[in-house]
């Protein structure tokens, strides 16, 4: 057997598939493309899918991968057991309706036995019951002896994926050795013990299962062969486990550096160590491809592992962020395959800190939460952690359902989930009534009533037409006629008005006909894509089928399509400079202005703001001529356009171009030249959830309206500190100047001040047995002023007791102080405080020398005073 390390076999496996024709293409994007199945890849076929039931046509008929996988099933046991990983690379070499089980499985031999060089002895090989094609292929033409050929069910050789190409397999094992077996004298493949470890699997893809669980033979039979790379380099490094293999081993000394723990000396923290070396690869490759943490899809699967791995480190007790040094050990070494890795590095790096370092923020109150309610729980002996109280710390504190589940279990405390889920839905069922209470008055649904029925929006190209209403509802019933004053919506046989979608609101304007006319405060879509138009009758009345002409409101409709082209440009601009992770995760297009939601980890700087509104407004100042086109769905992608390409398009899509700088998938209204944008203006930018930010902009003459306004807002300044426009900025860094200047003299004038008062305060102090003590109430100090005017007195007393109190905040402050010599007679300033503190019906307390404490009944405050020479006097011994 050679000796080769991960990275070798790797390149050996596609070369070796190279030699036999096969087109070597780089791993595809953990993200799935076009398939509504898959949350990640997570096998070599899965981007392929498309190739294998015909839908697209392959660049070549033979193809080899060696593809990036996430598998999250078993995130549990990952760093518990020794084999578990959520990342894995998937060597696979591919048939597209060319060669079949012959080649597939004489390839599959010759690579292991004769390139790697392994012994034929320790192979064995398992084929689907069924299959006596491919059992005689291994008997026959390869030569394995019939005791070392298994036949098994479809459990364990049938191969398939929720949805798409599965079939029949036929797996090779490597025998380990008698020392990792059960003993069984019908130990093999198959067998529940270690011994016989599965390397390659080869699919004889066969069928195309459907959602409902519905096997379709495919026209042409292909292949689909797996081999799992670390496992291949376990053997052939001769270790034991996927974590001794050398590349990932650095890996995990990298932690074991950071956190001063030796690997294998405690069980407990090895599987913290286990966890973050594979932990640390998959978010490296997840973020490499452009995923960013959130609270749902592939962002929480990513969120999940930078937090998981973030609280192991803390079980190592690793007290700083360090999960983005440990992504720097897998991009310099994984870079030889993966070349976008350092591309990414400095974008990786960044995202995995910012969000090590927030989970850090709540993960420290979480768990201090946690830890007081667990305490809480044994105090009162409950055994079961309350659903309410898990519900409230994911809530109100953010914490992490899993993560509660997590350290709850570790401390063998069970979790009432059901009553986490019943808080859950109560919530859900809040948000709901909250949203149905700002429908914008549209009320009820008409779901039921406007069932199959059609309408036809003209508005891309007129924006007032004749048309006949097909159907009126008011207060959620159908009616023939709707008369003056009445509010109901109305569906007409074709249509100017745009219902809202993709973000860009209804259009509003008016209806009108022989003797009557109507308002449209609103539009919007009915299940089946007609518009429904959300109507006041102003007079007369609106019956079915009677001619009406229907105008859009002009203006209203040319500010809202100024702001949905400039929300392209500005998402373009934004990949532009911020890059190509960028992507629309919301938008809301209005005529006043518009808002875009996007995927992104940190503020935008000033400069990076600027640079994107100047790019915006270069390409609006270019006059960029808007063109549509309908094409199919699959040009689309082919030409790079933007766009969720997901189930809501139908084959042929709509695409919005604006010159050759922007190309959006898109239903909206848009201008026909840039240059009607006019001018755009960024108003803000801020984050609304993690990973994701906000701009907000304005364009065409709400810029202009803006840009006045704030010229106002300018003057108005300037005419309050007397300037103008031109000297505006001299004249306010004068004024502060000036301001400060006189916050010096106020504070010189203070001083003296205090120390008038230090005088008038010291004339009164009393003797009590030889202790000199000075009481005084002030009505306008706070806690700071009573120290300070406290030491004043107490350094010009030399020797004695000053007990202040005041009246200056919301409530009572007080302070003691005593000299040293008077503490050594058993004064206590401690003792004094509370007991005044306790009078006014606060508390308080401190040393000897000193204390401070707060009252609340500032009328009990001056008898409370006076009792201090009562106690002062009871104190000196
Ligand atoms: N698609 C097969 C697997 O993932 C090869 O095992």
């Amino acid at each position: 057997m050679r000796k080769l390390g991960l990275h070798e076999i790797r390149k050996e496996y596609l070369e070796f598939f190279r030699e036999k024709d096969h087109l070597v293409a780089p791993s595809f994007s953990l993200v799935p493309k076009n398939d509504k199945s898959l949350l990640l890849i997570g096998a070599g076929m899965a981007p392929l899918k498309p190739y294998f039931t015909g839908d697209a046509v392959p660049p070549h008929n033979r193809m080899v991968t060696c593809q990036k996988c996430i598998r999250t099933g078993d995130i549990e046991n990952v760093g518990r057991t020794a084999r578990h990983a959520t990342f894995f690379e998937m060597l696979g070499n591919f048939s597209f309706g060319d060669y079949f089980k012959k080649e597939a499985v004489a390839w599959a031999w010759e690579f292991l036995t004769e390139r790697l060089e392994i012994d034929p002895k320790d192979l064995w090989v398992s084929v689907y019951h069924e299959d006596d094609e491919a059992y005689n292929i291994w008997k026959d033409d390869i030569g394995v002896p019939e005791e070392k050929i298994v036949r098994l069910g479809k459990e364990d050789n049938f191969w398939e994926l929720e949805v798409g190409p599965s079939g029949p397999c036929s797996e090779i094992y490597i025998d380990r050795g008698e020392a990792f077996g059960c003993g069984h004298e019908d130990c093999k493949p198959g067998c529940d013990c270690d011994r016989f470890l599965e390397v390659w699997n080869l699919v004889f893809t066969q069928f195309d299962k459907d959602e409902k669980g519905v096997y379709h033979p495919l026209s042409n039979p292909n292949i689909d062969t797996g081999m799992g790379l670390e496992r291949i380099a376990a053997i052939m490094e001769n270790v034991n486990t996927i974590f001794d293999i050398g590349a990932i081993n650095d890996i995990l000394r990298k932690a074991e550096e950071i956190s001063g723990y030796k690997y294998g000396t405690d069980e407990g923290k090895d599987v913290s160590v286990r966890l973050i070396t594979d932990h640390t690869r998959a978010m490296t490759f997840l973020v490499s491809d452009g995923v960013i943490p959130g609270n749902e899809g592939r962002g929480y699967v990513l969120r999940r592992l930078i937090r998981r791995a973030a609280r192991h480190g803390k079980l190592l007790g690793i007290e700083e962020g360090f999960l983005h040094k440990m992504a720097g050990v897998v991009i310099d070494s994984w870079q030889v395959e993966y070349k976008e890795l350092k591309e990414n590095e400095v974008q990786i790096k960044k995202i995995i800190k910012a969000e090590e370092e927030k989970f850090q923020e709540t993960i420290n109150a979480g768990l201090s939460i946690l830890e007081a309610y667990i305490k809480d729980m044994k105090n009162s002996s409950e055994e079961v952690f309350s659903g309410e109280r898990a519900f409230k710390l994911y809530d109100t504190y953010g914490f992490p359902l899993e993560l509660t589940e997590e350290i709850l279990e570790e401390r063998g405390i069970e979790l009432n989930k059901e009553e986490f889920k019943v808080h859950m839905e109560d919530q859900r069922q809040r948000a709901r009534s909250a949203r149905s209470e700002t429908d914008g008055g549209w009320g009820g649904n008409d779901d039921e009533l406007t069932k199959g029925i059609k309408s036809e929006f003209k508005g891309y190209l007129k924006t007032s037409l004749k048309s006949k209403p097909l159907l009126l509802i008011k207060e959620g019933e159908r009616v023939s006629l709707l008369s003056e004053g009445e509010q109901g919506h109305v569906i007409l046989e074709e249509t100017p008005f745009y219902g809202e979608q993709g973000g860009q609101v209804g259009d509003k304007g008016t209806l009108t006909w022989e003797g009557g006319k109507a308002k449209v405060l609103d539009t919007k879509l009915s299940q089946d894509g007609a518009p429904i138009h959300l109507v006041e009758i102003l007079e007369g009345q609106l019956k079915e089928e009677m001619e009406v002409f229907a105008q859009v409101d002009d203006d209203l409709r040319d500010s809202t399509r100024r702001n949905h082209s400039a929300t392209h440009l500005l998402h373009k601009a934004l990949r532009e400079v911020l890059g190509n992770h960028v992507n629309q995760a919301g938008s809301l297009v209005m005529p006043n202005r518009l808002r875009f939601d996007f995927t992104h980890f940190e503020g935008i700087s000033k400069d990076n703001l600027k640079k994107i509104e100047e790019l915006v407004n270069h390409q609006i100042l270019k006059g960029l001529p808007v063109i549509t086109r309908e094409q199919s769905l699959k040009e689309a992608q082919e030409q790079g356009v933007t766009g969720l390409f997901d189930e809501k398009y139908g084959e042929t899509v709509r695409v919005v171009s604006m010159g050759d700088y922007s190309q959006e998938l898109c239903g909206g209204t848009h201008v026909s030249n840039t240059g009607q944008i006019g001018l755009f203006k960024i108003v803000s930018e801020a984050g609304i959830a993690s990973g994701t930010r906000r701009i907000e902009a304005l364009t065409g003459i709400n810029v202009y309206l803006y840009l006045n306004h704030m010229e106002e807002e300018l003057d108005q300044v300037a005419s309050l500190i007397k300037a103008n426009r031109q000297n505006l900025k001299d004249r306010a860094k004068g004024l502060i100047e000036e301001s400060k200047e006189k916050d010096r003299e106020i504070s010189r004038l203070k001083d003296r001040l205090s120390a008038n008062i230090a005088d008038e305060i010291l004339a009164q102090a009393k003797d009590v047995k030889g202790v000199r003590l000075i009481t005084h109430i002030s009505s306008d100090l706070d806690m700071n002023g009573l120290r300070n005017l406290g030491d004043e007195l107490k350094s010009r007393l030399g020797s004695g007791v000053v007990v202040l109190g005041s009246t200056g905040g919301d409530k009572v402050s007080l302070v003691a102080m005593a000299t040293k010599d008077v503490t050594a007679l058993g004064v206590h300033s401690g003792n004094i405080v509370k007991a005044v503190a306790q009078a006014t019906g606060g508390s308080g307390g401190g040393r000897p020398e000193m204390a401070q404490a707060g009252g609340k009944d500032k009328s009990k405050l001056p008898e409370a005073m006076e009792s201090v020479e009562k106690i002062l006097s009871g104190q000196i011994k």
